[in-house]
């Protein structure tokens, strides 16, 4: 067997792997293995593309290929290792903006090392490779540095508004397909730097005029673009497996910023084209008028004399690692007798399913996590809610303010409940910058401190409670 045959044969064995591991990761209950059929295919895939590539190459360039690989495994195995749960939609906005970057690197080097035995329409064929490389890299480059930089707070996260950002981009789009025909029929250098610095821009524009809001549906489409970015580079590179799974990772991430964009109440066009289509969002939140506090002893005692509890878990619980009091206090309930269920919005947290592996995490029963819409209904019926550092996933301006810009997407309706407990630390905006009418409820009142110290409280103040338990609370809205 040729080293290129066996290289093939392991191309294959790498992409059934990433099969198995897009499969694996599906599922809460498969996902480990899913991670680790990943790993096994990327090493299947470094070790064919290395043998592959030491035939044409010397010591030298094999030596710094190894020290390249340590490298980036050593900077890679240290970062995930350190950061922190609520830290990983950034750490993966970041690290896609390294795909967009060495694909724009890859297209750059077909460009400047064309190969010799190219001519006529295959050379056609390649230029248009190298452009469409440069371009998908470029934006995803940008796009996920924007996105790294709002995830991680250093910059604001409200929609940037130029003036006639659509046009802009559109401009941008329609300079990039003259652009890319100029080039087949005459590759220079300066049309090459011209749509380099366009793709550069647009990435960042795209990204920088999506609100808060719309940031999950952001992240998995730059997790798709860092996939086609791949997989033109595997066309320039001549590599299949770099096409295979780039187009797994491109699919796969669309698909997922599709059922995203579904779960939001969200056009899929409108958020891949830089919020195309939407109206302009006023933020107009009036006056909200005040607010209640309530203490923790007095949380313990509502919760003592209530029938039904519904737990909605937010970002601050992730921030707080509040996770392990929080299943600790269903457990106390529950054995009180109360009805204990958790209500878990499709984008609480900072990544899908951050609520549900953080609930994992502390061991509470599956059966009482429910979805959105599988709770929705029954919030009217429910004694109290605790919104445990949750504050976009239950803001009611989504859906009774139409400037609102996080209007018409859906929300837990915490507010139909008897009572409602929020847990914050202060009375700022959640992640998308809205003021959230809830806070100003009569039936709301607010728990100030540390997500977890409260609830920790409140488990103390739950101890101190002789009275067996009692009917509901008659407690009003
Ligand atoms: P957010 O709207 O982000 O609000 C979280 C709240 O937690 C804040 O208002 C904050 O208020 C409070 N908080 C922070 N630390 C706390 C602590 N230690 N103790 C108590 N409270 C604390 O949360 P959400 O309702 O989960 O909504 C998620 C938002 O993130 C949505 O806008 C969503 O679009 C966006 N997003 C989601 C994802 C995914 S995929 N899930 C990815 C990116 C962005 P204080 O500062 O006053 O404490």
């Amino acid at each position: 067997m040729t080293t290129d045959t066996a290289a093939q044969a392991a191309y294959v064995v790498a992409a059934l792997l990433f099969i198995l591991s897009l499969a694996g990761l599906s599922q809460h209950k498969t996902s480990r293995s899913g991670v680790v059929w990943g790993i096994a295919g990327m090493v299947v895939a470094l070790a064919a593309t290395v043998g592959l590539a030491s035939r044409s190459i010397s010591a030298t360039g094999l030596v710094l290929i190894v020290v390249a690989t340590a490298l980036g495994a050593g900077i890679g195995l240290w970062r995930a290792r350190v950061v922190e749960m609520t830290g990983m939609p950034e750490l993966i906005a970041i690290m896609h903006s390294l795909v967009g970057l060495a694909a724009t690197f890859v297209g750059w080097n077909g460009y400047l090392d064309v190969d010799a035995e190219l001519s006529g329409s295959l050379l056609g064929i390649h230029h248009a490779e190298v452009f469409i490389g440069v371009f998908i890299g470029a934006v995803t480059f940008t796009g996920s540095v924007v996105a790294y930089l709002k995830l991680s707070a250093r910059i604001n996260s409200r929609p940037l508004t130029l003036p006639g950002k659509h046009v802009l981009n559109i401009g941008a789009l329609v300079a990039f397909v003259g652009l890319t025909i100029a080039f087949v029929a005459r590759p220079s250098m300066g049309l090459l730097i011209a749509v380099t610095v366009i793709a550069l821009a647009l990435g960042a524009h795209l990204v920088a005029s999506i609100g808060g809001g719309d940031m999950p549906v952001v992240v998995s489409m730059l997790n798709s673009y860092s996939g086609w970015a791949a997989a033109a580079s595997g066309f320039l590179l001549a590599n299949n497996l770099l096409i295979v799974t780039g187009a797994l990772v491109g699919s796969s991430g669309a698909y997922l910023s599709y059922i995203m964009c579904k779960a939001m109440n969200r056009s899929f066009i409108s958020v891949i084209a830089g919020g195309f289509g939407t109206p302009a969002a006023t933020a107009d939140e009036g006056e909200q008028g005040e607010h209640r506090e309530i203490s923790a002893e007095e949380t313990a005692e509502l919760l003592g004399n209530a029938t039904s509890v519904i737990i909605t878990p937010g970002y601050g619980m992730a921030v707080a690692q509040a996770q392990y009091p929080v299943a600790e206090l269903a457990r106390k309930l529950r054995d009180r007798g109360v009805e204990v269920r958790f209500g878990i919005h499709p984008v609480a947290g900072r990544l899908p399913g951050h609520m549900n592996v953080l609930l994992a995490e502390a061991n509470v029963p599956y059966d009482i996590v429910l979805e959105m819409d599988e709770i929705n209904d029954d919030f009217a019926a429910t004694s109290v809610v605790l919104v445990i550092g949750a504050n976009d996933t239950v803001n009611p301006a989504a859906t009774d303010n139409p400037s609102s810009p996080i209007a018409g997407m859906p929300v837990l309706h915490v507010w139909e409940a008897a009572n409602v407990v929020v847990f914050k630390r202060s009375m700022a905006a959640g992640y998308a910058g809205v003021q959230n009418p809830l806070f100003f409820r009569e039936n709301t009142q607010m728990l100030f401190g540390d997500a977890r110290q409260r609830v920790e409280d409140i488990l103390r103040g739950l101890d101190s409670l002789d009275a067996p338990v009692p009917e509901m609370a008659g407690t009003s809205r």
